[in-house]
């Protein structure tokens, strides 16, 4: 009976309703979640909270009584404080009215695809990627077309003809999410110079998340570096919405606010978008906000010297194992690895919850290519992850011993 009406409701909704895609970090998540001892590093984020300098400027805000609606852009200090954060990182003059406040960096990619595509649409994904792209693009009815990247020797490759060739008819975006989640792949100033020329000349749009552009080593320094980016390259009337979050850079991911960058031609349309999906982000939040973009820098270089540190105690733990195959990450604070023999990455997470009491994310989530590959999350304190890097290892050598 039960089932019955399960089917008959799913039948009732709209098709992409009713086949959007599981997480595919659930099942390892709920296998593993409350295991005594397990060190989980399945996560997209950090082991450090909010700082206190940024929750008590939301707390003094809620106390005094921020609570009404409010714009749905996004308070005007909070844009300036954008605006200004962005000067100061990329080197050039941004305005106020690029940037619409968001509930997270989740809902400013939903924005973008509701603006961009929909039913018979195509959205080009180089994978691995983070899923939540193939979800938000279905969710409006378009599809994604994955164009799979390769592992070489220096690190994950995206071929731009491959890219290029994928585009149909009916492409009408590209995601170019740099540094990349899961396999830290950071795009080239030059090939954001070739996406962006192409983009042009074939009038698609570019949804560009470069949420972790601040955590990037490849410019081999443990200080805060930017990441090449399309910032530098972009014209005001470029096809182009940069998703941006607070999460990362300030240890807010449970706050859920983040913004979308776009142009100004577009403010009262995504000004709408934001009315009738959120009709804007708790102003009191907002407060919170505006501290971590004013106040923040220094908090920020300490995630990125963390983030550093781990990708050290990572790298020492799985380069010299034979087994594995391991470049260390660009950008962003993932280790995305394969182990020779494994090809089933969801069991073999299943598998290492219970054997080594340690909780990776499968590459299953990650899409077309990723299957046999393993996420780890090194934005952790140096204890926790030389634990958990100590069990992973032996846990390898043994499956090879
Ligand atoms: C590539 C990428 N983009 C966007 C997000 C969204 O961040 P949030 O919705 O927490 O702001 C994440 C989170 O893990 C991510 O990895």
């Amino acid at each position: 009976m039960a089932s019955q009406s399960r089917s008959a409701l799913m039948a009732a909704l709209r098709p992409t309703a009713a086949t959007l895609p599981t997480s595919g970090i659930s099942t390892v998540f709920a296998h593993g979640l409350g295991k005594p001892g397990l060190i989980p590093l399945w996560a997209g984020e950090g082991d450090m909270p909010t700082p206190a300098f940024i929750s008590e400027a939301a707390s003094k805000a809620l106390l005094g009584g921020e609570t009404f609606y409010t714009y749905q852009r996004g308070l005007p200090r909070l844009r300036e404080a954008l605006a200004a954060y962005h000067a100061r990182h990329y080197k050039r003059a941004f305005s106020p009215d690029n940037f619409f406040v968001t509930g997270g960096g989740m809902q400013a990619i939903q924005l973008a695809f509701q603006m961009t595509v929909g039913t018979g649409d195509e959205v080009l994904v180089p994978t691995p990627s983070w899923p939540n792209f193939r979800g938000a693009v279905e969710t409006t009815g378009a599809k994604t077309v994955s164009v799979p990247m390769r592992l070489e020797r220096d690190g994950w490759v995206l071929d731009l003809d491959r890219l290029f060739a994928a585009v149909t008819p009916r492409t009408r975006a590209i995601v170019i999410n740099s540094p990349a989640n899961p396999s830290g792949w950071t795009a080239s100033q030059r090939d954001l110079a070739a996406i962006l020329d192409f983009t042009r000349k074939h009038g698609l749009w570019i949804i560009a998340d470069e949420i972790y552009g601040q955590f990037y080593f490849g410019g081999g320094r443990a200080q805060s570096m930017l990441a090449p980016s399309l910032q530098h390259l972009i014209e005001a009337d470029d096809r182009v919405l940069f998703a941006q979050t607070f999460s990362k850079n300030w240890a807010m991911t449970g706050w859920r606010i983040g913004w979308l960058q776009a142009p100004v031609a577009l403010a009262s349309t995504i000004e709408n978008h934001v009315q009738y999906n959120t009709s804007g982000v708790a102003a009191f939040m907002q407060r919170g906000a505006i501290a971590a973009l004013d106040e923040g820098d220094a908090f920020l270089r300490t995630q990125v010297v963390r983030a550093r540190q781990g990708m050290d105690i990572v790298t020492k733990a799985l380069a010299p194992l034979n087994s594995v195959r391991y470049v260390a990450p660009a950008g962003a604070f993932y280790a995305f690895f394969g182990i020779d023999g494994m090809t089933d990455s969801l069991t073999a997470a299943l598998r290492l919850i219970d054997e080594a009491n340690v909780g990776l994310a499968p590459g299953t989530a990650f899409g077309e290519g990723a299957e046999p590959y393993f996420r780890v999350c090194f934005l952790r304190s140096p204890e926790q992850l030389n634990e958990a890097m100590q069990r992973l290892s032996r846990w390898i050598v043994t499956q090879h011993s």
